[in-house]
């Protein structure tokens, strides 16, 4: 009696049916890696644009720390606070040439910038250089506790001294 032949799509030893599962797991691995893919490229596109800075506000302390007649450079917000017989004023620190962090030079009473050599009076005003504008002039305040406060994103025009 002649054997009957066995349909094509079933597997016939336990090495083939191997085989199926692997190809099914490379299939759902696939689609796995392209569904995670668009959901990371999504969440990409979806989340908004926003760089996060930190605030322009600097707590500069207390005026008690600032010696008379002194330019302060806090390096790390690039300001300079100034303290004169009337008042304390503060000063962005940064080159209106080409935007190099400027250094003040107390043997000279200048404020220099080291890239190409513009020079500014302790006002801030150019003395010597390339640079174009003088070095502006930030708002500055007193807060409530007392603490000289300056705002880094808003330049004034004229000479504000706080005084305390
Ligand atoms: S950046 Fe200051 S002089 Fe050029």
């Amino acid at each position: 009696m002649p054997e009957e032949p066995k349909p094509a799509a079933l597997p016939d030893t336990p090495e083939e049916m191997s085989r199926r599962q692997f190809f099914v797991k490379v299939g759902v691995g696939s689609v796995a890696v392209a569904v995670l893919g668009t959901a990371a490229f999504s969440y990409e596109y979806l989340s908004p644009n926003v760089l996060y800075e930190p605030s322009p506000i600097v707590d500069a302390g207390k005026p008690d720390h600032y010696p008379p007649d002194s330019v302060t450079l806090d390096p790390a917000t690039a300001i300079y606070v100034v303290r004169t017989a009337e008042g304390f004023f503060a000063l962005s620190a940064i080159c209106t040439h080409l935007g190099c962090m400027t250094a003040y030079k107390p043997d000279l009473g200048i404020i220099a910038c080291p890239c190409h050599g513009s020079k500014f009076n302790k006002d801030g005003v150019k003395i010597a250089g390339p640079a174009p504008r003088p070095l502006p002039w930030l708002r500055m305040w007193l807060s409530d506790d007392g603490n000289l406060m300056v705002d880094r994103s808003n330049a004034v025009a004229i000479k504000q001294l706080v005084r305390v």
